[in-house]
């Protein structure tokens, strides 16, 4: 470091600091300095700070320390560090390494990818040492960070009375509106961050399904499926997936010259925030079937000996499949799409609902969808509606019921039934589609076949039922004279 930068970095001047300076925390950190702040920034190895300074330096103010003490120095109290590295035993690792250096007052923020119940810890921890730790979940991949993404903070109210303006600053505008909002306490915002992704992935999935039936129905190319996307783009569908799918599938391989689309190797893969969400929703006993659906799809397409064997000797036993009504066919499959996508965020904010009432969390829904409208992956126009239902009914325990979804996914049914009785007659898999369209009908059902399943249960394992016309639990003797007592 230079003696000008060493001197400024012992002053205690920068506003708010990075520590992990890989390309996530130095969008971060650019993007802080093009708002005005003085940034600290530190990294592991100080070449990744030095080339941060040289490349970008002339954006705003850094102050770049190359130890952990000297960065810590460099910071106005209370200090606000910024930890943007690896999750899981990296973050440790910083943590263990920062919080001697720190005093009473001072924020530590996680703003990588943990997984909520580490944020939990840590916040627990920390706060024995008298520190605000705020695990936050931030969305919008590299280019987010640097023009604004959308920003999920947990940890106390205390700590965003300091640190919530910086960030509302940094983060990406919808009609002049913040996407970044106080999301509730210790692991709340990642565990929000986690939804997020979860929602990504059935988002994707259901998008990928849309893309095979119309490619296989139609026999359509890449590039027309493309040009198809687009059109959905200016419609209910608009978002940044349906965005960058029209893009992708116009997209020629240069090596190749045929659709990019098809020179990819067909395995999904996956970092994990889609796997703790289907573990969570597990743990909580919410049918997230959308999310579970896209997270097996991945893992079916990563599993290469199953496929191999099974296509060596599993018929398709299915009928040719030549749409004749093509326009008809492409607004069935937009529908069934849209209707299958409301049914993914209707159970992914009933995760949050669970989770936030489990944690006591009291996490505003509405509230949620607004800072997803911008900045991050999932951000799309119907969000706006999402919102809208929570302002009519926060306590809505439905997304799906409000009278606004309740017509669009209405309006819709038809094509969704149709749409999926096409796949499995023509043997396209669409378990996304599939999984949700029986989710709206099981949800909705007067009477479900579980009384069955509880009848069964009972007469194995005497774990007893209710009735439908009188209180209390009970148990049939099966094996005996099948007289019924009260349990
Ligand atoms: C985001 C993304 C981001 C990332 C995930 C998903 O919100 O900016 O969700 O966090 O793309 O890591 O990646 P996987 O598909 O590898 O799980």
């Amino acid at each position: 470091m230079t003696e000008s930068t060493t001197a400024q970095a012992t002053a205690g001047t920068a506003q708010i600091g990075v520590t992990g300076l890989a390309v996530m925390g130095r969008n971060l950190a650019r993007n802080l300095a093009r708002h005005g702040y003085t940034v600290a920034v530190h990294n592991r190895s100080s070449s990744r700070t030095r080339s941060l300074v040289e490349e970008a330096g002339h954006e705003g103010t850094f102050v770049p320390s190359e130890s952990m003490a000297e960065f810590v120095a460099s910071l106005e109290r209370p200090r606000k560090v910024v930890i943007m590295v690896k999750a899981g035993a990296p973050t440790d690792a910083v943590i263990d390494e920062l919080v001697p250096l720190l005093e009473e007052g001072d924020i530590v923020v996680d703003a990588g990818n943990a997984h909520f119940p580490d944020t939990v810890r840590r916040e627990r921890a920390l706060r024995a040492h008298g520190l605000h730790f705020v695990g936050t979940g931030v969305s919008g991949g590299e280019e987010g960070a640097l023009n604004g993404p959308s920003i999920m903070p947990g940890g106390t109210r205390e700590s965003y009375a300091s640190l919530g303006p910086i960030l509302e600053d940094i983060s990406a505008k919808v009609d002049g509106v913040p996407c970044c909002t106080y999301v509730g306490p210790d692991g709340a915002g990642h565990f929000v961050k986690m939804v997020h992704n979860g929602i990504e992935y059935a988002d994707m999935q259901l998008i990928a399904e849309a893309y095979d039936l119309l490619r296989q129905g139609l026999g359509a190319s890449a590039r027309e499926i493309g040009e198809i996307f687009a059109r959905w783009n200016t419609g209910d569908l608009e978002s940044f997936l349906i965005e960058i799918t029209a893009d992708v599938l116009q997209h020629v391989d240069a090596e190749t010259g045929q659709a990019f689309v098809d020179v990819v190797l067909d395995q999904a893969e996956q970092k994990g925030t889609g796997r703790w969400t289907v573990q969570n929703g597990l743990d909580l006993g919410v049918p997230i079937t959308g999310i579970a659906e896209a997270t097996f799809a991945r893992a079916l397409s990563g599993s290469v000996p199953q496929r191999e064997a099974a296509r060596a000797v599993l018929p398709a036993d299915a009928e040719p499949w030549e749409v004749t009504d093509r326009e008809a066919f492409v607004e069935d499959v937009r529908l069934a799409l849209y209707a299958s996508k409301v049914v993914a965020y209707s159970q992914g904010f009933d995760q949050i609902a669970a989770a936030s009432a489990e944690n006591g969390w009291d996490i505003d829904r509405g509230a949620m969808a607004r800072i997803w409208r911008g900045g991050c992956i999932i951000r799309a126009r119907f969000l706006d509606r999402i919102t809208e239902a929570y302002e009519r009914e926060p306590g809505l325990p439905l997304l799906l019921a409000d009278e606004y979804f309740t017509g669009a996914v209405g309006n819709g049914l038809a094509a969704w039934r149709r749409v999926v009785a096409q796949a499995a007659t023509h043997g396209v898999p669409t378990p996304a589609f599939s999984s949700s369209l029986a989710y709206y009908d099981g949800v909705r059902a007067q009477r479900l076949p579980a009384a069955l399943v509880q009848a069964q249960r009972d007469f194995f394992g005497a774990h007893t039922y209710r009735r439908v016309d009188k209180e209390g639990t009970f148990h049939t003797e099966w094996s005996g004279d099948r007289n019924e007592s009260e349990a």
